[in-house]
C-alpha cells in the first residue's frame, strides 16, 4: 500500500489564539448559513437541537490535518471531537451500555449506522469548517458540499471499509437500540460469535440503509427476505456476485463491495439462510 495515513498535529485551538493564523477562517456573510444546527434524537424522538455557536462556546475546537479517505488526499479542518459532541448533547442520557448503535442522517436522507463501540473511540471528529477554502471543497461524484457538518475519522484503521461512518451534510444523530428499531433484521437466539451474527453485523453496517428484511430497513433496494428470500429465486453464486460486483452486471445504484472477503460473503449468505428459515411465523403479516 502506497498511501500512508497520518495524523499530523491535531492540536487544541485555544480561543483567541488564532489572530496570527493565515488560514481562512472567516464565517460566511449570511448569518443563518453561519450558525447551522444539528438535531439529536433517541430513536425517532428529538431530544435537542444544538447550533454551531453553542457548540463552539461549550466544546474545545480541534485543528485537523490528516489523510481524508473521501477526498483521497490530505485535508485540514476545524472540528469538535465526536465524543464531546455526543456527551454534551445527550448529557445524562449518554449511556452507551443501554443502546447498540448510533445512526447518522444526512440532509438527503442518507443514513449510516455504527456500533456504539466505534463512536466512543478516539479519532472521530465533527468538522465544521474546511481550512483550505472559504466554503467547502465539493466532495464525491455528486460534487456536494460536505458542510455544514462533516464526520471524519483520523485513525489509520478508521476507514469506511472498516465500517466507520463518514456522512457529509450531517443533519441528525440518533442513538438507537437496533433490536428494538429493526426487530425483523435482528437474528434471534444466536450467540454473538456465530457466523450468522457476523453476517448480521455486516448487513447492519453496509446494507440496511438500502435494504429491508421483512420490510424493516432501507427502501432504496429490494427487500431481501420478503415476500421471498433472495436465496429462493437467485443462486447463492449469483447473490455473491450481485453483492460484490453489481456494476459488472448492471447500471445500478447498488455500490460494489469489492473489499468483502469470501468469509464476509459466507457470513452474509448464512445470515440470509437464517432469515429465510425464520420468516415463517415471524413475518409481520
Ligand atoms: C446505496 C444503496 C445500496 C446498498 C448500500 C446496498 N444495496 Fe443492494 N441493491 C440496491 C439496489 C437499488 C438494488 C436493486 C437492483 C439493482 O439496481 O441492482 C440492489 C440489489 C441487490 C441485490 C440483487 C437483488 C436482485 O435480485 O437482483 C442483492 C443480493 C443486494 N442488493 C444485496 C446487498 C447487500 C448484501 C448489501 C450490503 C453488503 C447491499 N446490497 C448494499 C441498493 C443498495
Amino acid at each position: 500500500m502506497r498511501q500512508r495515513f497520518f495524523l499530523l498535529s491535531i492540536c487544541l485551538l485555544v480561543s483567541g489564539c488564532s489572530g496570527a493564523e493565515s488560514d481562512k477562517e472567516q464565517m460566511p456573510a449570511n448569518p443563518e448559513a453561519s450558525n447551522p444546527s444539528l438535531q439529536f434524537r433517541i430513536a425517532d424522538e428529538e431530544i435537542r437541537r444544538v447550533d454551531l455557536e453553542t457548540m463552539k462556546a461549550a466544546l474545545p475546537t480541534h485543528r485537523l490535518d490528516f489523510f481524508d479517505h473521501m477526498y483521497g488526499k490530505r485535508k485540514r479542518y476545524l472540528a469538535f471531537a465526536l465524543q464531546d459532541v455526543l456527551q454534551m448533547a445527550y448529557a445524562e442520557k449518554w449511556k452507551p451500555a443501554s443502546f447498540t448503535d448510533v445512526a447518522f442522517q444526512a440532509l438527503d436522507g442518507y443514513e449510516a449506522v455504527a456500533e456504539v463501540a466505534k463512536t466512543v473511540e478516539e479519532g472521530g471528529y465533527l468538522c465544521f469548517a474546511d481550512l483550505e477554502v472559504t466554503d467547502w471543497e465539493p466532495i464525491s461524484r455528486k460534487q456536494a458540499s460536505p458542510g455544514p457538518f462533516y464526520l471524519v475519522w483520523t485513525g489509520a484503521r478508521q476507514t469506511p471499509e472498516h465500517a466507520y461512518p463518514w456522512p457529509w451534510q450531517l443533519a441528525s444523530i440518533s442513538i438507537v437500540n437496533f433490536a428494538e428499531e429493526y426487530p425483523q433484521v435482528y437474528p434471534r437466539g444466536l450467540s454473538v460469535d456465530s457466523p450468522v451474527y457476523a453476517g448480521f453485523q455486516l448487513f447492519k453496517q453496509r446494507c440496511v440503509r438500502c435494504h429491508a428484511m421483512n420490510r424493516d430497513g432501507g427502501k432504496i433496494g429490494p427487500d431481501l427476505n420478503a415476500p421471498q428470500s433472495i436465496l429462493a429465486y437467485r443462486s447463492e453464486q449469483m447473490v455473491r456476485e450481485l453483492i460484490k460486483r453489481p456494476s459488472d452486471y448492471r447500471y445500478t445504484h447498488m455500490p460494489d463491495h469489492r473489499d468483502l472477503s469470501e468469509a464476509d460473503l459466507d457470513h452474509l449468505i448464512e445470515y440470509f439462510r437464517h432469515k429465510r428459515n425464520e420468516v415463517n411465523g415471524i413475518g409481520r403479516e
